[in-house]
């Protein structure tokens, strides 16, 4: 069963910052979550939100602001806000990722960038996870490169997303853990996909989603795994 560190270790360290993916490989995950937004000049950004809000000590939204803009900003006093190509560089094929796509701007910009850690550097396809609410933005992933692993995220149908998935030939679905069952969760390994449900915290839910059998679980605390 393979352990996913969301946002990094976001139970650790502040979200999608560089400490946080450190910490989830210092944890020894298998892989982890990420999401991408795409910057006013069109640098891939490692942040959840459209805007930066939340998280930093500036204001705005990612899209109409520049990557020198937003690396002037800071997460928790410290943390810039990583650009997705330093993020691999940190990774280093010690764990696949999966990037989540927050946008679909942002879809051919990814695509592009995993094909070239591909071709230039060597990395594998399976280092790789792509995975969206926006199923157009999978859609065109696949459209563009039918190498690229795919997983399909869903919080409402699971049904629906699991004849989605087959339609486009995804690799797997990430559902909300709470549509998650024993039964459904055979059924859609039956149909040759695996089930990676997020975002599961409390050990009485992780211990529960582990006897459905699950392919990997998403976790804010990837030890407790
Ligand atoms: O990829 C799983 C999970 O991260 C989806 O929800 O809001 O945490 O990006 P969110
Ligand atoms: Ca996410």
């Amino acid at each position: 069963m393979l352990k996913i560190g969301h946002r990094g270790a976001k139970g650790y360290e502040p979200e999608n910052t560089f400490v946080s993916f450190q910490k989830a490989l210092d944890m020894q995950v298998d892989g982890i979550e990420l999401d991408v937004h795409l910057s006013a000049d069109g640098e891939l950004m490692v942040i959840h939100d459209e805007s930066i809000d939340r998280t930093t000590n500036g204001k705005g939204f990612v899209n109409t602001l520049s990557l020198r803009e937003l690396n002037a900003f800071r997460i928790n006093r410290e943390h810039k806000i990583p650009t997705l190509k330093e993020v691999f560089d940190l990774v280093n094929q010690d764990c696949f990722i999966n990037i989540e796509l927050k946008s679909y701007e942002a879809t051919e910009k990814v695509v592009s960038l995993i094909e070239k850690y591909v071709t230039k550097k060597g990395w594998k396809y399976d280092c790789f996870l792509v995975s969206s609410f926006d199923w157009n933005a999978l859609q065109q992933v696949a459209f563009l490169n039918d190498k690229i692993p795919i997983g399909v995220l869903t919080e409402t149908d699971l049904d629906l997303a699991l004849a989605f998935a087959k339609f486009i030939q995804a690799k797997s679905i990430h559902p909300h853990f709470h549509l998650l069952t024993k039964e459904n969760t055979a059924k859609i390994q039956e149909k040759g996909l695996q089930v990676f449900p997020w975002t599961i915290n409390e050990l009485e839910d992780i211990q529960k989603i582990k006897t459905f059998n699950v392919n990997g679980i998403i976790t804010d605390f990837p030890n407790r795994i």
